[in-house]
């Protein structure tokens, strides 16, 4: 998703309370953004696009502290418009690309990433541009605790056999996957939407989901 040319975006998001654009000065101290409550468990979302599911996460778990990262500006102020993002204290949105994680958050500062819906870099020369590859995969696993999880949802098949395949070359654990998200009842219960997953789906399309653990 990039909306191109948004007149003023930049600065809307430079100026806006909600979102970080120097995240590097918070590494190792995200926690204080949110009044400094060092016991809550810090989730993050890798391509947020306009923050449907992070905001309504946040709205459902308030004892989670949120973080939706985008890299676009065009994009991420559509998210700081919908005025739903001000009304919940344990969300900020942070305009970052993924590629520098761990500049951004020291080792085991995060609990749980998510990537929804990522963009899928048809190209076989584009692979390591994928969010759930192995070269991101270790990105990853620098900045989460031992224990910490990465949930990937998508609507494209191949992206995700893909993904598979990176999560097995990259050693990580797999503990839930399904082929058709909103037939399964177990894990479906409690999923929020995105917008591309409500947009996908109620074109008949199956949403595919796993979650994996670092061995
Ligand atoms: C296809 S959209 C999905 C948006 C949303 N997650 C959803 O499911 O509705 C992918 C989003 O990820 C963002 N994105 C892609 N690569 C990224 C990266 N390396 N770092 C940060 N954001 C990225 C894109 O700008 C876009 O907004």
């Amino acid at each position: 998703m990039r909306l191109r040319n948004v007149p003023g975006a930049k600065q809307a998001v430079e100026e806006s309370p909600w979102c970080v654009t120097m995240p590097e000065e918070y590494r190792g101290q995200w926690r204080s953004l949110f009044g400094g409550d060092g016991t809550k468990p810090l989730h993050l979302e890798i391509g947020t696009g306009k923050g449907r599911f992070i905001t309504e996460m946040a709205g459902l778990h308030p004892g989670v502290l949120y973080l939706g990262a985008e890299k676009y500006s065009s994009v991420l102020c559509k998210a700081i418009e919908k005025q739903t993002v001000a009304a919940h204290p344990n969300l900020r949105l942070v305009r970052m690309e993924a590629e520098i994680l761990p500049e951004v958050f020291a080792p085991g500062e995060v609990d749980r990433i998510y990537l929804n819906f990522s963009d899928p870099w048809p190209k076989a020369r584009h692979a390591d541009r994928r969010l759930p590859s192995a070269r991101f995969l270790r990105l990853y696993e620098q900045v989460l605790v031992p224990d910490g999880s990465v949930e990937f949802k998508t609507d494209n098949e191949a992206l995700f056999d893909f993904a598979l395949e990176e999560v097995e070359k990259a050693g990580w654990r797999l503990m839930a996957c399904t082929r058709d998200l909103h037939r399964d009842a177990v894990m479906c219960e409690g999923n929020v939407m995105t917008e591309y997953e409500e947009r996908f789906s109620s074109q008949g399309h199956p949403i595919y989901k796993f979650m994996i653990q670092r061995r």
